[in-house]
């Protein structure tokens, strides 16, 4: 796990002490030495409670980390949550959303992230032929860099799997037994459908509970009734875009909320008598991470192939509009051999949309890749709540200003 050191991985390791008594190795990798070593025992502590047989360490040195993983994860955050906080408040200055995925911040995130992903992916090839599952955000760009360079890898978001477990519960079934119609590109997807021994599910629910859905996800219920779908709640910021601009103009933002929670839980996780995860981890943003990463992971090494996962892979003529090397989100049939999309299709105004996005994801990659501020400026003019071009001009502007010392070309 690179990454280890952050304080989402009690997460994890709560799922792994439960639910995969398959894994006989883990190694936590983290650069941040000392925070490393307060989680690392709190994982140690996690795993005996439940008599995981696996063992643990945890290092700051990456390459001896990596060596001879099967599975690599990847959860890192470049800059800590002082970018984080940069990404969510210096688009408002231009009218935009402030958000650490979409928009400009999004743009930020991933040209910091994808040469420090890129790096630890190439050092992992050179050490074994892991499969590398890409938590890191903006997932989709990410997840489309690592595959560019040759990568076996799946990009993961918890989006589909917490709606999955919310629908079960609505329907009074286990959530094993709801198969989700997950479509789009990460953090830009809709629920169309929600199979149950094959009979879809979602039309009687959102008849019957379209209130508390679309409450659940921040969309008007006539976004809901009018597409048919259950869309993600970060299609709030494409849907309601003014509205949350104003609501974050007026409040503190969510990066200073979370480097709060943070503190407090590395002060929980130092208690030597603490061996589950707090109920405050459950104020991040992270529940199920663990169950849909245990259960992505038994598919991709075999202990339990087939199952259906929502993950990030290359489209090959699955959204028919969108070039077969699109990175997309949907729900796939996964096996060691890899992720196979399950038969989907978007609508117009779906399709339309996600077809935008996917432009702006592509450019956002090259900017990525190559750095530049025109490459950054014509990402942001394919975005499409960018679009305008004296906008687009001063985002960039001012997200290379913010980000001078994590871009080696600025
Ligand atoms: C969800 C998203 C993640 C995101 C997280 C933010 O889990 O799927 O991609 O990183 O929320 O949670 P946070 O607690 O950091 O705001
Ligand atoms: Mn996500």
């Amino acid at each position: 796990m690179v990454g280890g050191g952050s304080t989402y991985t009690p997460e994890l390791i709560d799922g792994f002490a439960r639910l995969d008594a398959t894994v006989d190795e883990l190694v936590l990798i983290d650069p941040a030495a000392e925070r490393l070593a307060v989680v690392g025992a709190f994982a140690r502590r996690i795993l005996d409670r439940y008599g995981h047989p696996g063992t643990l360490s945890w290092t700051d040195d990456l390459d001896a980390g990596l060596d001879g993983a099967d599975v690599v994860l990847i959860q890192l955050r470049v800059g800590g949550q002082a970018a984080r906080i940069s990404d969510e408040t210096f688009p408002l200055d231009c009218g935009c959303v402030g958000q650490e995925t979409t928009g400009a911040g999004g743009l930020a995130k991933a040209l910091r992230t994808v040469p420090v992903v890129l790096d630890i992916a190439r050092r992992a090839r050179e050490r074994g032929d892991p499969w590398i599952i890409a938590f890191t955000n903006p997932v989709g760009i990410v997840t489309r860099a690592l595959l560019d360079d040759g990568h076996r890898a799946v990009g993961l978001c918890n989006v589909a799997i917490g709606l999955q477990r919310r629908l079960a519960a609505l329907l009074d079934v286990p959530a094993a037994d709801v198969t989700l119609d997950h479509v789009g590109l990460n953090h830009l997807t809709w629920e169309r459908a929600a199979r149950v021994g094959g009979v879809d599910r979602l039309p009687g629910l959102l008849d019957a509970h379209g209130g508390e859905l679309a409450d659940l996800v921040g969309v008007p219920l006539a976004v809901l009734r009018a597409t048919g779908t259950l869309p993600s709640y970060y299609l709030r910021y494409f849907y309601c875009h003014d509205e949350v601009v104003a609501e974050q103009r007026s409040a503190p933002s969510r990066g200073e909320r979370v480097a709060e929670i943070e503190r407090d839980l590395l002060a929980l996780y130092r208690d030597p008598a603490l061996d589950r995860k707090p109920d405050l981890l459950a104020e991040r943003g992270g529940a199920f991470y663990s169950e849909a990463a245990i259960g992505l992971l038994g598919s991709l090494v075999g202990t339990d192939p087939g199952g259906v996962h929502a993950v990030n892979v290359r489209n090959a003529g699955t959204l028919p509009n969108l070039p077969d090397d699109a990175v997309i989100e949907v729900s796939c049939r996964v096996n060691p051999s890899g992720a196979a999309p399950l038969p989907t299709a978007l609508p117009p105004d779906l399709a339309g949309l996600v077809a935008h996005v996917s432009a702006y994801e592509e450019l956002a990659l090259a900017a990525a890749r190559d750095g530049g501020a025109e490459r950054v400026f014509r990402a942001l003019l394919a975005h499409p709540l960018v679009g305008q071009a004296d906008r687009a001009r001063g985002l960039a502007d001012r997200l290379i200003a913010a980000n001078a010392e994590h871009l080696p070309w600025a």
